[in-house]
């Protein structure tokens, strides 16, 4: 029974599961999504994940980030909204922030959360809380799975089906295996996981693999040792979240933004591999999107 689940992931089933814009859409029909990222020296995975979100193609873009790097984001991103999140000292996001999370989340189809965000306490306390706050479906990535380190539990209060998109690192401190020991049965820690958790687990490295609580599982085709540079896996936060942004059940976001985020890195390797910047991956993502639908 196993077998029957677990999908080799190429371009056909994408093709069928991205949806086709009516002639006469407009912004609001394309999504607002928000994006609670950065802290202070981590600007570039905020400006990333959003930027990813806009190339993915959804409609409204709201990037909360702590207050004193809002004009750094701000000035990076054209046509990227910024707001200002409450901060610690040290500039990451501090636990009067959950409320203006809340309030955000309610204005947003979906929230993308972590890149860049930090692991000093408050933060960690300040994610803990929106996550069983925000009501919308959530896409979590980065220091918002280190603030899950014996926390799992909490996603099971999540009122929408979560995400979870860690590397193999970041797996093996949410189930206290090594990176190597989680990467030695990859299919089967990512199925366990997302039965565990109740939530889509996308475990990324190498032919990354999207599990779901009830053991279907894809295994992605696309991407390259290009991808290996900081600030690809921020990206793929954003194209998630635009996905369902746009209207994509959080199933079919995840499997389908997983293989577009591998198939822009795969254009922008065209023109070499080595020194390829995530900022490549992300300028090619309408034309990934573009070449499945074409
Ligand atoms: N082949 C295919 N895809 C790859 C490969 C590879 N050899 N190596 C990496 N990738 C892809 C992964 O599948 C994933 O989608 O690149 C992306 C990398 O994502 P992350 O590991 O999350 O990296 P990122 O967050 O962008 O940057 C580095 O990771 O360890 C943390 O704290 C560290 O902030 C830093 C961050
Ligand atoms: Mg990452």
């Amino acid at each position: 029974q196993q077998q029957i689940k677990q999908n080799i992931l190429m371009a056909g089933a994408v093709r069928t599961i991205l949806p086709q814009r009516s002639p006469d859409t407009h912004k609001g029909l394309n999504g607002r999504l928000a994006v609670v990222a950065g802290s202070r020296g981590l600007s570039g995975a905020a400006a990333m994940t959003a930027e990813a979100a806009l190339r993915a193609g959804a409609g409204l873009i709201t990037l909360a980030t702590p207050a004193s790097i809002q004009n750094v984001v701000a000035v990076k991103l054209t046509e990227v909204m910024t707001t200002a999140l409450s901060e610690t000292a040290t500039g990451g996001m501090s636990q009067d922030a959950v409320a203006e999370i809340a309030a955000l989340a309610a204005k947003n189809d979906v929230v993308a959360i972590g890149p860049g965000i930090g692991r000093h306490e408050a933060t960690v306390a300040a994610v803990r809380a929106a996550i069983t706050t925000v009501e919308c479906p959530l896409v979590i990535d980065a220091d918002a799975l280190y603030a899950l380190i014996g926390y799992t539990d909490l996603l099971t209060e999540c009122t929408a089906l979560p995400v979870l998109t860690p590397h193999p690192g970041e797996m093996g401190l949410l189930t206290g295996l090594s990176a190597q020991a989680v990467n030695s049965d990859r299919v089967t820690i990512a199925r366990q996981a997302a039965r565990e958790w109740g939530s889509i687990v996308v475990l990324k490295g190498a032919h990354t693999i999207v599990a779901f609580p009830d053991g279907e599982v894809y295994i992605n085709t696309t991407g390259n040792v290009g991808m290996a540079t900081g600030g690809t896996g921020d990206a793929l936060t954003g194209i998630i979240a635009a996905m369902i942004a746009q209207g994509m059940s959080s199933h079919d976001a995840a499997v389908a933004g997983v293989y577009v985020h591998g198939l822009a890195g795969d254009i922008a390797a065209q023109a070499g591999m080595v020194g390829m910047a995530a900022t490549d991956l992300i300028k090619a993502v309408p034309a990934a999107l573009y070449g499945i639908k074409n």
